[in-house]
């Protein structure tokens, strides 16, 4: 089970810059009055907790003709819509592409480099496209979408049978297009946002095309979800987790929190964090700064500035119990005193050592930290940290006083690019662009 050590966090361990167990006793009413919000679904969005109750026969049966069917799987989409299935992969089928089928291809960035390279490595003949949007309109995902449906149409007579839409249930455009073409359809529940979407048919798809029972991601999540709504505090992973940050925002000036797995699989999975973090809390002047870190290789890169740099970060990792493989690390070069100590040790004993020495390193100078461990990376246990997260968010989110699930901040560079695009109705955007780089102009090198 997922257990969260916040011990490097309070005062009695990293004396003034911790935080006194009276101060989260303190805010116990206010924890019990969220509580009790969240759990009478207080706004619509909260329904990606009725995702960990759904049938998932359908994605099973749509997946299995995926495999069966196809060498080649590609994902179109963005944000909540790629970070998920990303997270996924990364996890639970490392460097999959070097020997397993189908391939999987995830594209979300419009960056036409990387679209050429998957076009060319995957046989359209032999492809099956899956097209992740929750409104049906993402610029980025529907231009990428078009492209192919193009292609598919010019290549195969049968592209509408390739291509699966994981859309909003009744809206938007994809939802009409797929309805029209006769594309296969998996529905993302009405209430559920692109970065709360992962336990939904936006993640569980992948996860089966590759091999892995999403029963088990789900039982997961199940199984976390009732450590993640006690409302007891102190028996409550999520809810302290949030509770900690806050306090280390509001009260001892840290708004940063870096997110390190000692994991390369779950280096996506932090960057899933990431974007939940940041897009949900960042509103109304606050918000909490997420950045992806990786362990062991940042311990190289950023840990010079996690010890000595300003007081104004939270490190958190993410600690494996158990790789499930290891590598013995032989006796040779006996006589040389630098490496001689290496012999006879494990890789996992060696990247583990890394992690708590580095815990310890920043403890030691009073830099606070904490750690989330799981016992493995399986998808049991991916369900527990993406719920754990999400519950984590949406809590954190209302003790901020702030909607945790949308996104207003985000809409004025879309309406630029729309502009810019020539979409209708946007024509002032675009002279306003116009007016814009004109300015730019007199300041440039
Ligand atoms: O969390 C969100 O809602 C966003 O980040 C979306 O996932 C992202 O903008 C993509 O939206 P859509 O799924 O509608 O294409």
């Amino acid at each position: 089970m997922l257990e969260l050590n916040f011990s490097n966090m309070m005062g009695e361990v990293v004396g003034q810059s911790g935080i006194p167990e009276r101060e989260i006793e303190g805010i116990k009413t206010t924890v019990y009055d969220i509580d009790k919000r969240i759990k009478a679904k207080e706004r619509p969005e909260l329904a990606f907790i009725d995702l960990l109750e759904q049938d998932i026969s359908e994605i099973k049966k749509i997946a299995s003709a995926v495999r069966g069917e196809f060498e080649s799987f590609i994902i179109l989409g963005i944000g909540g819509s790629a970070l998920g299935p990303r997270a996924i992969i990364e996890a639970l089928s490392p460097l999959h592409n070097l020997d397993k089928k189908p391939k999987v291809f995830i594209y979300d960035n419009v960056d036409p480099r990387t679209f050429d390279r998957i076009l060319s490595l995957a046989d359209i003949k032999k492809t099956a496209v899956n097209v992740i949007t929750k409104s049906g309109s993402t610029a980025e995902t529907m231009s990428s979408f078009m492209i192919l449906w193009d292609k598919f149409n010019k290549t195969v007579p049968d592209a509408s049978k390739r291509f699966i839409a994981t859309t909003d249930p009744e809206k938007g455009n994809l939802r009409k297009i797929a309805d029209e073409k006769g594309f296969k359809t998996l529905s993302i529940p009405p209430g559920v946002g692109g970065r709360y979407s992962v336990l939904s048919p936006v993640g569980l798809l992948l996860t089966e095309v590759i091999g892995i029972n999403a029963d088990e991601m789900l039982q997961g999540a199940r199984d976390i979800h009732k450590r993640c709504t006690d409302p007891e505090i102190w028996r409550n992973p999520a809810y302290l987790f949030g509770v900690l940050l806050y306090i280390m925002e509001r009260e001892e000036k840290r708004p940063i929190n870096v997110m390190v797995p000692y994991a390369d699989g779950l280096k996506p999975t932090a960057e899933w964090f990431c974007q939940l973090w940041a897009e949900s809390l960042g509103k109304l002047g606050m918000g909490l700064t997420p950045y992806p870190s990786l362990g062991t290789t940042d311990q190289h890169s950023q840990l010079q500035l996690w010890m000595e740099g300003p007081e104004d970060k939270v490190v958190i990792f993410i600690k494996v119990d158990d790789y499930t493989v290891d590598a013995e690390i032989p006796k040779v070069f006996q006589d040389m005193d630098g490496l001689n100590y290496l012999g006879g040790h494990t890789l996992s004993e060696l990247i583990k050592a890394e992690q708590e020495s580095t815990e310890l390193a920043l403890a030691k100078i009073k830099r606070p930290n904490m750690t989330i461990s799981i016992p493995k990376i399986d998808a049991y246990h991916m369900g527990q940290l993406f719920h754990f997260f999400e519950m984590a968010t949406a809590f954190t989110g209302f003790l901020y006083g702030v909607n945790p699930f949308n996104q207003p901040g985000v809409e004025e560079g879309k309406n630029f690019t729309y502009g810019m695009m020539g979409r209708k109705g946007y024509e002032a955007k675009r002279q306003e662009v116009e007016k814009a780089r004109e300015k730019k102009m007199c300041w440039r090198v």
